[in-house]
């Protein structure tokens, strides 16, 4: 049996995943089950004590693209596997939102609402899509899309990431020792690491003072990786020109959180990416099956790695 529980659209995905899996049992929480049927769970951010239920439960599907909170989970046993989206229409969104912001920093939107605030009427000098150095922490499903999105609108981009990787017109860097360097040469710094031991906490003071003077910071993977503390101190001091924040380590936002005054900060809520339930569901029901077949799957957790 394949057991949904998420708090959200659970009854599009459940409508949608009886189309892709009509070979399978499906039960929609809070239905009461036989727990000891349950081998397969479609979840996002199920109640806590929630997976201990299924003594004969074989994998996890996340609704999602990172599982870092599946992952801290006490109730779900090592031998579980886990599966995450990978892509699933996330990736051309997260490239949109990385878009905003370097259409912002390139084309001086904001300091043109400035001057606006101001009545001020001056032309500052372009400056050209090339002469932009964007880069992209992260070069999985979703960042490779996004460096290569801007590559081809023409602004020099570098990526990095744990391993090496090979993407065309983009500069792939991997390994701590190289990140510092990077950073050196970014005028836009674009998260979407995952958040795993390794990257908790990456961005911080050290690291975000690296960025040269007049930078800009999209975080839109997990809010763990950053640090708002150093971040508001660099903001303070002008050495970044803005930051563009979509994920906190805690959300929502806490109402009365300096961020949200700020001119040179814009706050959006978790939405740089969302899942899509008809791709999810797509690739969910494909994973299911190559699964069936003894396959690999797509987005299959290696929990070493913590993604
Ligand atoms: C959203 O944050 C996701 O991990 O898909």
């Amino acid at each position: 049996m394949l057991y949904l529980c998420t708090p959200k659209e659970t009854k599009l995905l459940g409508t949608l995943l009886r189309h892709a899996l009509p070979e399978v049992e499906l039960a929609i929480w809070p239905q009461a089950v036989d727990n000891m049927q349950v081998r397969h769970i479609v979840a996002w951010n199920p109640p806590e004590g929630f997976f201990a239920n299924f003594p004969r439960l074989e994998a996890v599907f996340a609704l999602g693209a990172g599982v870092d909170r599946l992952l801290l989970r006490t109730d779900l046993p090592a031998h579980v596997v886990i599966i995450r989206l990978t892509d699933a229409g996330m990736a051309q969104q997260m490239a949109e939102y990385a878009l905003y912001g370097v259409l912002r920093y390139q084309r001086q939107f904001d300091l043109y609402q400035q001057q606006q605030v101001e009545h001020r009427w001056t032309p500052l000098p372009p400056r050209l899509a090339h002469e932009v150095r964007i880069s992209v922490l992260g070069l999985g499903a979703i960042g490779s899309t996004v460096a290569t999105t801007l590559a081809g609108l023409g602004y020099s981009v570098s990526g990095w990431s744990r391993r090496p990787h090979q993407l065309t017109n983009i500069a792939c860097h991997y390994g701590r020792q190289a990140l510092d360097t990077l950073l050196n040469n970014t005028d836009i710094l674009i998260n979407v690491l995952p958040s795993t031991p390794e990257t908790r906490g990456l961005l911080d003071h050290a690291r975000l003072a690296q960025l040269p003077q007049g930078a800009a910071i999209i975080n839109a993977s997990r809010g763990d990786q950053l640090d708002l503390d150093a971040l508001l101190e660099r903001l303070d001091a002008k050495q970044l020109r803005f930051a563009q924040l979509d994920v906190f380590d805690m959300e929502p936002l806490a109402t009365g959180h300096p961020l949200w005054e700020r001119s040179d900060v814009i706050i959006t809520p978790h939405i740089a990416a969302i899942t899509l339930p008809d791709a999810a569901v797509a690739q969910i029901a494909d994973n299911w099956r190559v699964m069936q077949r003894g396959g690999t799957p797509s987005g299959l957790v290696q929990r070493h790695l913590a993604y």
